[in-house]
């Protein structure tokens, strides 16, 4: 029986995935590192700095501690100022009615984010009044694959985690799911076809008949 959905938020609830990657591109075509999509399809879930020590791995130079400090301070400056331009309109209909009608349904709602923006993210989407709680990045000291945070969001909820059912675009956030009891649905992203998962969807609608 499921009582609840924790959704990861950036490339799930919103396209911000995208603005990561962007973000990202700014930083590596300056540091001169070959960083096409599918390298970043491998980061996707990490926290800021696991995703920074990956990509900086893909470069023969060694930075120091102050160095990526600074580094991905300057990814998240970049990113940002994409998220301060976001507004209601971002979120997909599909999306809103998803949420709607999981709300309906009687389903308690979550999400599970490994960024330490993701109320920025969405207040500024007016998404926040969807959620009975909210577990975030800035919440745990573990990050995806680490199943923290969907445990934080499933505790906050006051659900056993396998009565919950987790969205996720990324691999990383399919292992923390199910490593944590969770189950795991994949939507799109490097979570497409990972065999991971326990259902798969392609448009988050489709979760009404899953519940
Ligand atoms: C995740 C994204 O949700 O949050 C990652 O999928 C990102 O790409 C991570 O690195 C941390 O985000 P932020 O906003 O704290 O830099
Ligand atoms: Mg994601």
């Amino acid at each position: 029986m499921k009582k609840a959905v924790i959704f990861d938020l950036d490339g799930v609830l919103v396209h911000t995935d995208r603005y990561h990657y962007n973000a990202w591109r700014i930083l590596t075509d300056k540091l001169g590192i070959d960083f096409p999509q599918e390298r970043y399809d491998g980061i996707r879930g990490l926290s800021r700095m696991d995703s920074l020590e990956r990509i900086l791995a893909f470069s023969p130079r060694q930075f120091t501690r102050e160095e990526k400090e600074a580094l991905a301070a300057e990814k998240n400056e970049a990113y940002l100022q994409r998220v301060e331009q976001m507004g209601p309109e971002e979120v997909d209909g599909d999306v809103r009615a998803a949420l709607r009608g999981l709300r309906e349904k009687g389903l308690l709602l979550a999400v599970g984010s490994s960024s330490k923006n993701a109320k920025r993210i969405l207040a500024r989407t007016e998404l926040t009044a969807c959620f009975d709680a909210i577990a975030d990045g800035s919440m745990v000291t573990r990050a995806k694959p680490d199943p923290e945070v969907f445990l934080k969001a499933a505790e906050l909820l006051r659900v056993a985690p396998a009565q919950a059912l987790v969205v996720e675009d990324a691999a990383a956030g399919l292992r923390a799911a199910k490593a944590g009891g969770l189950q795991a649905v994949a939507f799109g992203g490097d979570a497409a076809g990972n065999p991971l998962a326990d259902y798969e969807v392609t448009r988050l609608t489709a979760l009404l008949e899953l519940v």
